[in-house]
């Protein structure tokens, strides 16, 4: 299959609108990453989603809504979903709630975004969009990055530059009393809690069922190993000394931090702080993978929305995530193809 990647105008999006209404899938920009959409009242289409992503099938997709009111046609609302909706959307806030249907819960969110909402009207149906990766890999957030992901297999990329956040939405379990974020994102605990939500984010101890099935799965990986410093004032020297440590062992480092000097002659994407982090991440992550051996972060505090930037880092990184001073562990082999 060709994939047309076009800028979003008018023009694109109706044609996008009818591409979901025939049951086909469609790579669209959020505020937050790139979405897959495809119409979330069509079975086979959201069956294609998951062969496109190869993502596994106990993974529910979030669906796309225009506002409150149609989140009502989906799910069942409560007093306090309504508050949420009120003050966070649109915006990079997705809600679990009761089905309407009664079969179980489903996640809601109202994307901010001009082209996603466009998107949305043109295709008179809400949208269910996972992020437009392949089912493990980073998010896309450029319309090229959805092309990398799964060009030959959607028709269409709506183009519509840079997403901004860069992190996805904070996923909310708003189904019981007591509020809990199941996915750090761009709404954050923080935000939250000042707007008088009592929230806390679920974190999984040994043994314990996971409340959202994404947070059982390796994500946002890239296709060489991260190493991550937790933040903290020896962190960015621990790094560089990996970094040296990795030239020194004859392979390629690629940094990825918040600060202003990478600190030697390797690749490094460098931001003013945790919010410009997000907004780079994924993207950093991509570029470094094709040229380096081996990807050395370090975290930022887990503040605000940090603590979704820590999040991404930790997953990514699989586990390898240390505080500062500790050595560079083994890895794998240099690449020579990349
Ligand atoms: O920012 C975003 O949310 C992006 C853009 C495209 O909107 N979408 C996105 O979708 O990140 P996806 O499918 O990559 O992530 C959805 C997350 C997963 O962690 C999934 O397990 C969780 O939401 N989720 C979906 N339905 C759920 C449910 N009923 N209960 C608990 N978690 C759910
Ligand atoms: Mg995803």
């Amino acid at each position: 299959m060709r994939t047309a990647i076009l800028e979003a105008s008018p023009t694109s999006i109706r044609l996008a609108g009818a591409l979901i209404r025939a049951g086909r899938l469609v790579g669209f920009p959020t505020e937050t990453v790139y979405g897959l959409g495809a119409s979330a009242l069509d079975a086979s289409a959201m069956a294609d989603v998951y062969a496109v992503k190869g993502r596994a099938a106990d993974n529910p997709l979030i669906v796309h809504v225009l506002n409150a009111l149609d989140a009502g046609s989906v799910a069942r609302m409560g007093p306090v979903a309504e508050a949420l909706a009120d003050r966070f959307w649109p915006g990079p806030l997705t809600l679990v709630l009761p089905r309407l249907d009664g079969a179980g819960t489903i996640a809601v969110r109202c994307p901010q975004h001009p082209v996603a909402r466009a998107l949305i009207e043109e295709a008179r149906r809400p949208l269910a969009a996972p992020s437009a990766n392949r089912s493990g890999r980073p998010s896309p957030t450029e319309a090229d990055h959805v092309r990398s992901e799964l060009g030959g297999r959607i028709p269409l990329i709506l183009d519509g530059g840079p997403s901004g956040v860069g992190v996805e939405s904070t996923v909310v379990d708003a189904t019981e009393l007591g509020l809990q974020i199941l996915r750090p994102g761009g709404v954050s605990e923080e935000m939250l809690r000042e707007a008088g939500f009592g929230v806390k984010e679920a974190r999984l101890g040994r043994g314990e069922a996971p409340r959202s099935p994404g947070q059982k799965y390796r994500h946002y990986a890239p296709s060489v190993p991260v190493f991550t410093v937790a933040g903290g004032e020896e962190a960015l020297k621990t790094v560089r000394a990996w970094a040296v440590e990795t030239l020194r062992r004859g392979m390629r480092p690629g940094m990825i931090a918040v600060g202003d000097e990478a600190g030697g002659p390797w690749p490094a994407f460098l931001f003013a702080d945790a919010k410009a982090m997000a907004g780079g991440l994924f993207k950093a992550m991509r570029e470094l993978e094709a040229e380096v051996d081996v990807i050395l972060a370090l975290a930022p505090s887990n503040e605000g929305i940090g603590r979704a930037v820590v999040n991404r880092l930790e997953k990514a990184s699989g586990g390898r995530f240390y505080p500062p001073g500790h050595a560079l562990p083994e890895f794998g082999e240099r690449r020579d193809e990349v």
